[in-house]
Order: structure tokens, then sequence, then C-alpha cells
């Protein structure tokens, strides 16, 4: 009998599989997974010695801001996707809130066109909801290439906006993919802003943007969503109230936290960093930290993402409030995520369900999120125990920041893999760009150019 052969095999490592950890070598054949047991190192083109290391399924960040096109001196489609790939993420889902916004199939087709032979990662982009195209949103999200629509009720970084009932009633009543949701209440920003404007110290923060600005819009687009029968994801929670809310919910609605939001606390990091640490939604009090890891040890989190929003030191350093809000995160994501493994706030398991299969099952992405025969060789190989600081030369995003710069993490990327193919190794990264658009089940029949 003809033995098996394979374009590559992973030897020794311990595969985090969704029966829990497994001692196994993986086979790789035409991009995805063809056998996990023991393999004969003979039978690959090529091997990787992966003893002592963990293979967690590659790492899907399904928030960032690449800012291409129209912001490129703070990110673009290159730089971030370089990041993504240095810091164990295999996939990226990019936000509206470009210059022109996306908005239309155009838009959308730009971003495809751009990312082409300068995407390290796979990679889908979000439809904006606006007034202008909210009529046209579930022909929309259909597009190959788009991950779901994305709706800011509470403006922040860019244009895009749609705060009164009616619109958002009308954005959830077209289309049935689940909608992203952006929840601070922008007529309560709007009253509220005399607070802060003008100058104020950036510890005002959260003040400004308070936790009943989160707690009132999550509460209304939750109820919204009931009403038009449609499913949403709440980016970036941040309060102690809404976790409730949504846990009453999870019929309806998901929901993702960020690591600076589990890892950052008020007010120390506005004194420490001052408006380098200001984003929308504020890093609050410990209490509200606090919550959210109750929360992820209660299950009710589907969903943790970077909310990657990189402004220059420039942009960053100018008075409070013009300072813009947002902090970069994409290549941090996993070694702050690990540092917390380490430190015993999550397991290994919980982890790959927040950054892997989570991602898969609320976007319902094909091929993506775990270790198993025939799905796509996404992995994401981390040494668990590798001890390394933040620093701004490891850094490949363009703004060359950090807010954990110097910080010292337990827990790192050895190697990340795209569809078989090797992408970065020890910290560098290998061959060119060969990031694709990724796919999706309720899409699949309009992937026609696969
Ligand atoms: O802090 C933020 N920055 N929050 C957002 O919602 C947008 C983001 C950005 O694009 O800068």
């Amino acid at each position: 009998m003809k033995a098996e052969r394979f374009d590559l095999i992973l030897k020794g490592g311990t595969l985090v599989t969704p029966a829990g950890p497994r001692a196994a070598d993986v086979g790789v054949r035409d991009g995805r997974i063809a056998a996990l047991g023991t393999l004969d190192p003979d039978a690959g083109e090529q091997v990787i010695d992966v003893r002592g290391l963990h293979v967690l399924p590659g790492v899907i960040d399904t928030q960032v801001h690449f800012r291409e096109p129209g912001l490129e001196h703070k990110e673009d489609l290159a730089s971030g996707t370089a990041a993504a790939a240095l810091g164990g993420v295999t996939t990226v889902f990019e936000m509206p809130n470009t210059t022109p916004s996306t908005l239309t199939a155009l838009d959308l087709q730009d971003k495809l066109s751009r990312a082409k032979g300068r995407a390290w990662t796979d990679h889908a982009f979000f439809m904006g909801a606006a007034a202008e195209n909210v009529e046209h949103l579930a022909a929309l999200e259909q597009q190959p290439g788009c991950c779901g629509v994305k709706i800011f009720m509470g403006s922040s970084t860019g244009s895009l906006l749609v705060d009164d009932d009616e619109t958002l009633l009308q954005a959830l009543r077209n289309g049935r993919r689940r909608v992203a949701v952006h929840a601070e209440d922008e007529a309560r920003l709007r009253e509220r802003l005399a607070l802060v404007r003008g100058g104020a110290d950036v510890a005002q923060h959260p003040e400004w943007r308070d936790v009943e600005t989160a707690r009132l819009a999550t509460q209304r687009v939750l109820n919204l969503a009931r009403r038009a029968g449609r499913r949403i994801h709440v980016l970036h929670v941040t309060t102690a109230e809404e976790i409730p809310l949504l846990a009453a919910n999870k019929d309806v609605a998901t929901m993702e936290v960020t690591p600076q939001h589990l890892t950052l606390t008020a007010p120390e990091c506005y004194q420490r960093l001052g408006t380098f640490a200001q984003m929308n939604p504020p890093i609050r009090e410990a209490r509200h930290r606090d919550a959210l890891w109750h929360a992820i040890d209660q299950g009710i989190v589907d969903v943790v993402g970077s909310d990657h929003a990189p402004h220059t030191r420039e942009e960053k350093a100018r008075s409070y409030p013009t300072s813009p809000s947002g902090m970069p995160g994409v290549q941090t994501l996993l070694p702050l995520m690990l540092d917390h493994v380490n430190a015993g706030r999550l397991t290994l398991e919980r982890l790959v369900d927040l950054v892997c299969a989570g991602p898969q099952r609320i976007y319902g992405i094909a091929g993506k999120g775990r270790v198993a025969v025939g799905y796509d060789a996404d992995f994401t190989v981390v040494d668990l125990k590798a001890r390394r600081e933040i620093t701004a030369k490891w850094l490949a995003a363009k703004c060359g920041w950090s807010p954990f710069e110097g910080i010292t993490v337990t827990g790192w990327p050895k190697a990340t893999i795209v569809r078989g193919n090797i992408v970065m190794r020890e910290d560098e990264l290998q061959g060119d760009p060969t990031g694709q658009p990724a796919r999706f089940v309720e899409t699949l029949s309009g992937d026609a150019g696969d």
C-alpha cells in the first residue's frame, strides 16, 4: 500500500482539539488538515518539530481597524496583517470606518483587491450600516469576503453612525447574518459632552462615556434585535451592568470583550498612559474588569477580539478630548491572553473557545476554528512557558507603540501557519503574503470564484 504523503507535518506537539489537549502529529495536504495521529516524518515534504509546544487552531481576531483606504499613515492592510501574523493571528475581520467608509459592493471589492498579494493573513471585511445603504444591506452582506454588517450606535473614529431606532430597526430587518454592534448611546454622549468639551483630564473619559451610555445602548439594541428577529454581536462590552442583560438574551445576542478591558483598569491606566489609554468604550474601574472575567468564567462571553485601532503617537499625544480614541492590539492579543492563562484566569481550552471556535460559531466561518481533519490548516503554535517582554522593536503596526510595551508575559506565539503556509516563525515573517478572503457558510454558494 502506498504510504500517505503530506505537504507538511507538525511533529510531536500537543494539539488543542475540540475534545481537549491531545499529544499527536498533524498532517497537512493542499492547505487542509489531512490526518491527526502518529505520522511517519518521512511522509512529509516539510516537517516542523513542535515538541514542547501547543498547536492551537489559528487565532481569529474578529475586530481590527486596518485604516486602508484613506488613513494609511496610521496602518495599512500589509502592516496590519504583518502585525497579526507576528502575534499568532491567522485570520482578521476588518472594520468599515475607513475613508471612504465601507458602504457599497465597490468599497468592499476595493478592500479585497488591496489585500490581494499584500495580506499576510486570511481576512474578511465588515460592511458599515448607514442611512444611505440601509435598504441594500441584505444584498451587501452576501458579498464574498464580507463577514457581516457593523453598526456604530455611538460616534467614534470616522463618520459611521446609526443612532435612531427607526434606522436601526431597518438595518436589523434588512438581512439575516449576525450584526456586529458598537453599543454606546449617541444622545447621551452628546448630552454629556459638556463634561469634557474644551479640555479635561483624560481620566474623565469613562465619566463622559459612562456606564449608563453603554447600558442604555445595549438594552436598546437587544430590544430592537428581538423585534427584528435578528442575531446581534455586541462588541467590546465594558460594564458589569451589561452582563446580566446579555446573559438573559443569549438566544439573540453574543458578546465580545477585549484584552485591554481585561488587563487595564482606571484610574491607573490614565495616570500611566494618559491619552494613550483612551478608547471607546473606555477602560473602566476594576469592578468592571472583574465582572468581565466573571462573565468569561460563566461562559457568557463568546469572543475575545483586539479592537486593534492604531493612531500615530503624534495624534495620541494631542490634548484630551481632541486626542483620538483607540489603541493597537492585534499583535498583543494572544501573548496577553496566554499570560492570563498562565496566571490561572482562564484555561487554554477556554481561550481557544474565545479566539477560534467562538468566532467560527458566531460568524459561520467555513472550515476554520478547530483542529480537525478537513478544516483549513490554520495553526497558531505557542510556547506556553516562554517569558518575553513586549518591546517596540517587536511591534509591526505602523504606529510603533503599544500600551503594553515593557510588560513581560508568559506564553508566546512561535509559529503562524495559514492554510499550510508558514507565515511566521520565531518572530520573523516567512516568504510572501498569501492571505485569502475567509469563506462563510451562509454565503458559500456566492463564492463562485473559488
Ligand atoms: O476607540 C476606538 N477606536 N473605538 C472605536 O469604536 C473605533 C476605534 C477607531 O477606529 O479608532
